[in-house]
């Protein structure tokens, strides 16, 4: 690679010292004000017209998560013996994604966000609705519940891994976590915390804190020229 500027250097050390951190050391807090920054770097995330059709959850107590471990193979230690990032990370989040009861292109939510969010006039308002169905129903064909879920989702993802990359810009650890059952979650959610599954769905869960050891394996990718291609 050429020579690098401080700040491109910043940047590719950033995305080589994460890694999907397995164990973290449960000794180790993030600073609030630093968690608060990762937040950040979700909620300003970009969004399909700006609707931002994520919610994030943030599991502190230890007895919650542990209402999530029988089912979070992913994410409970069961492939190295350990707590998991459950068990030991800082912070916890589950991430859901709004559902169509929210998302469709005629619901009431999406008109109140528009106007007590985004502060759009009347006109324009209109003009984003008509662009909004046209996209949904027809450019995108985005139907139903679950195509209109994973649509939301795909954009809550965009929010981790920004949360994921400020983290990592802060030294802070992180895991992305999809290793859970979907239907056992689901319910959860609705038992445990109170989440409607008419508006929300799980997407994504994703672990912060320090890691209690280095990475078992290098980082391994495809190379450049296996990714991108140039025209
Ligand atoms: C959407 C998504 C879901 C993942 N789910 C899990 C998981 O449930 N548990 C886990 O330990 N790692 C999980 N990972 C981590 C990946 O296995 C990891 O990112 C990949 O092997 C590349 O390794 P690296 O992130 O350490 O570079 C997930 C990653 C992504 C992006």
């Amino acid at each position: 690679m050429s020579e690098q500027t401080p700040i491109q250097q910043q940047i590719i050390d950033a995305f080589n010292f994460r890694h999907a951190c397995k164990v973290f050391d449960p000794e180790r807090k993030i600073p609030g004000d630093q968690f608060e920054t990762i937040l950040e770097a979700g909620r300003l995330s970009p969004s399909s017209f700006g609707f931002e059709p994520w919610q994030i959850l943030v599991i502190q107590s230890p007895e919650k998560r542990e209402l999530l471990r029988e089912f979070s193979w992913g994410a409970n230690g069961a492939f190295n013996g350990s707590a998991g990032q459950l068990g030991t990370a800082s912070h916890f989040m589950i991430m859901l994604a709004h559902t169509d009861s929210t998302m469709n292109h005629n619901s009431e939510y999406l008109q109140q966000h528009l106007r007590e969010v985004k502060q759009l006039p009347e006109e324009i308002i209109a003009f984003i609705n008509q662009a909004y169905k046209k996209f949904q129903t027809h450019d995108f064909g985005i139907k139903g519940k679950r195509q209109i879920t994973d649509w939301a989702a795909r954009q809550a993802y965009i929010a981790l891994g920004n949360m994921m990359t400020a983290a990592a810009l802060l030294e802070i650890d992180s895991c992305p976590i999809e290793g859970f059952e979907m239907a056992k979650m689901t319910d959860v959610l609705q038992q445990h915390f109170d989440i409607d599954p008419e508006r929300y769905q799980p997407a994504v869960m994703a672990a912060f804190g320090y890691r209690a050891g280095e990475p078992g394996f290098d980082k391994t990718r495809r190379r450049a020229d296996q990714v991108v291609q140039w025209f």
